[in-house]
C-alpha cells in the first residue's frame, strides 16, 4: 500500500456519514470510522460503507486482556476492514493475540497498527499520573518497537515522530498520522499540526484528515488538495 489520505468520518450517525460520502463521485476515499459512529450505528455502518467501495480504518483502539482482544479482533476481521488498531500499552501478549484473532482461515488479515501514547497525554501526565519516568518521546519509540516485535504493521503517531519510528522500526513499518491542517486553515483543538506537504516530507505513510475535509465548504476539493499535496 502506498501513501494515501484517510478521511476521519467523525459523524454522529449513519445519515450524516453516508450523505457526506455521497459527495464523492469520482473517487473512493479511504475512510476512518471511530468510536462515535461505530457505537452509534454498530457493525452495520462498516458493512454499508465497505459495500460502497471504500477502504476502512476502524479506529476502536482496543486495550484488554489478550484473550478478549483476540476474540474481538476475530469479529472485526469478519467485518472485512482494511486497517484496525489497539493500544500498545496492552503489551506484547495482547498485540500477538490481536494478530492471531485478526488472521482469517485463508491467512489474510487486515493491517494492524498500535497507538503508542495518545497525543492528549503530555509529559506531566505521563510522570505524575501514569508514573512513567522516561521521556515521552522515548516511550513512543519503545512502544513502537514492542509493536514491531509483536508483528504489527505500524503505529499511529504524529508526523513529527514518523522519522524516528522509521529509523527505529524500519522504513516498511507504517506511520499513520493525524494532526493535519492546511497552511491557511483553522487549527481547531489540535495543537501540534503539520500540513500534508510537510507530513509527506517527514515520511508519513498515511495522513488522517478530519475537519479540514469534513467541515470544508467543498469537501471533495479539500480532499483533492490533500491528495495533491501529500500523494502526488
Ligand atoms: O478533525 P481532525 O483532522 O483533527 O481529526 C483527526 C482525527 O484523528 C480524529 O478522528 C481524531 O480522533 C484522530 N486522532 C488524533 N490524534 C491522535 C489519534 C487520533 O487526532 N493522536
Amino acid at each position: 500500500m502506498g501513501k494515501d489520505v484517510i478521511i476521519a468520518c467523525d459523524f454522529s450517525g449513519r445519515r450524516e456519514a453516508l450523505s457526506f460520502l455521497e459527495q464523492f463521485r469520482d473517487e473512493k476515499p479511504f475512510v476512518k470510522i471511530g468510536m462515535e459512529l461505530f457505537y452509534a450505528e454498530g457493525p452495520e455502518i462498516v458493512r454499508q460503507i465497505k459495500a460502497r467501495g471504500h477502504r476502512i480504518f476502524l479506529d476502536l483502539k482496543l486495550h484488554d486482556i489478550p484473550n478478549t482482544v483476540k476474540k474481538a479482533m476475530g469479529v472485526l476481521s469478519g467485518l472485512d476492514v482494511d486497517l484496525c488498531n489497539l493500544h500498545a500499552a496492552g503489551a506484547r501478549a495482547m498485540m500477538e493475540g490481536a494478530l492471531e484473532g485478526l488472521t482469517r482461515p485463508d491467512g489474510t488479515r487486515p493491517l494492524l497498527i498500535a497507538v503508542t501514547q495518545l497525543t492528549s497525554t503530555g509529559p506531566e501526565v505521563l510522570r505524575d499520573e501514569l508514573w512513567i519516568d522516561r521521556p515521552l518521546e522515548e516511550t513512543v519509540l519503545h512502544y513502537a518497537r514492542n509493536a514491531r516485535q509483536a508483528g504489527l504493521d505500524g503505529v499511529v503517531c504524529s508526523p513529527l515522530e514518523a522519522e524516528g519510528v522509521h529509523r527505529t522500526c524500519g522504513a516498511g513499518f507504517l506511520t499513520v498520522t493525524p494532526g493535519i491542517r492546511f497552511a491557511d486553515g483553522e487549527k481547531g483543538d489540535q495543537v501540534r499540526v503539520t500540513t500534508p506537504e510537510k507530513a509527506k516530507a517527514l515520511g508519513s505513510d498515511y495522513i488522517v484528515v478530519g475537519r479540514p475535509i469534513t467541515a470544508a465548504a467543498d469537501p471533495v476539493a479539500a480532499y483533492r488538495r490533500c491528495v495533491r499535496e501529500f500523494v502526488d
